[in-house]
């Protein structure tokens, strides 16, 4: 048995080829990315929101297994940056794509949503009662690098433990940890 992707978006080359002439080196594995495309595709007509686009790699393998009637909002602090993912995936109408910072964009109002990919702090190190709060029950939420990343600075691990530890303790939800990939966070909002 191999792990590898059985399918991959077809944008994603053009993408992550991008990324590297950019320096951009935080787009999430292959694997991680048909995990999240396999979890997409059980919210048919799901919203979902992403926070931290980077250049849009997850957008991507988010957007490959939505359905038609599915909708993703990406939100990102870094304009540079999502303008990549924007010139690859905005030509596709169920994206939407923010421009702000994740925490500003979770003290508004923005309804329910199916589905979180949270891969920056706000919404997972901070404020994960607010990005909670934005759940539907039977909701997905998914992290990764919970293992160790080169990107790392070096005062991150801390907040990876405390995270982790909290876990069990965090009402109304239900979190496997997988020592995976880069280490996932799949949960279900109950
Ligand atoms: C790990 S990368 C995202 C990778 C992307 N989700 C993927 O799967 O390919 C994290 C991104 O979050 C962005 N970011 C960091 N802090 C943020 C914040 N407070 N609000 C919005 N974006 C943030 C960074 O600029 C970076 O592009």
């Amino acid at each position: 048995m191999r792990d590898a992707p059985y399918q991959r978006p077809a944008v994603l080359d053009a993408i992550l080829a991008d990324a590297a002439h950019a320096g951009f080196s935080m787009s999430c594995e292959d694997r991680t990315g048909s995990l999240l495309a396999t979890l997409a595709a059980s919210k048919p007509d799901g919203r979902f929101v992403e926070l931290g686009t980077g250049v849009g790699a997850g957008a991507a393998w988010l957007a490959s297994g939505m359905t038609a009637g599915a909708c993703l909002v990406t939100v990102e602090a870094d304009a540079d940056v999502q303008a990549i993912a924007r010139r690859h995936l905005g030509s596709d109408p169920r994206i939407e794509f923010v421009h702000a910072d994740a925490d500003a964009w979770l003290t508004q109002e923005r309804g329910l949503f199916d589905f979180a990919y949270v891969d920056c702090r706000p919404g997972k190190y901070l404020r994960l009662p607010d990005l909670l709060a934005l759940l539907k029950p039977g909701a997905l939420y998914v992290v990764d690098d919970m293992l160790p990343q080169d990107t790392w600075p070096e005062d991150h691990q801390p907040r990876v433990d405390g995270f982790l530890e909290r876990l069990p303790d965090v009402p109304n939800w239900r979190a496997t940890p997988m020592i995976w990939a880069s280490g996932l966070v799949v949960a279900a909002r109950i």
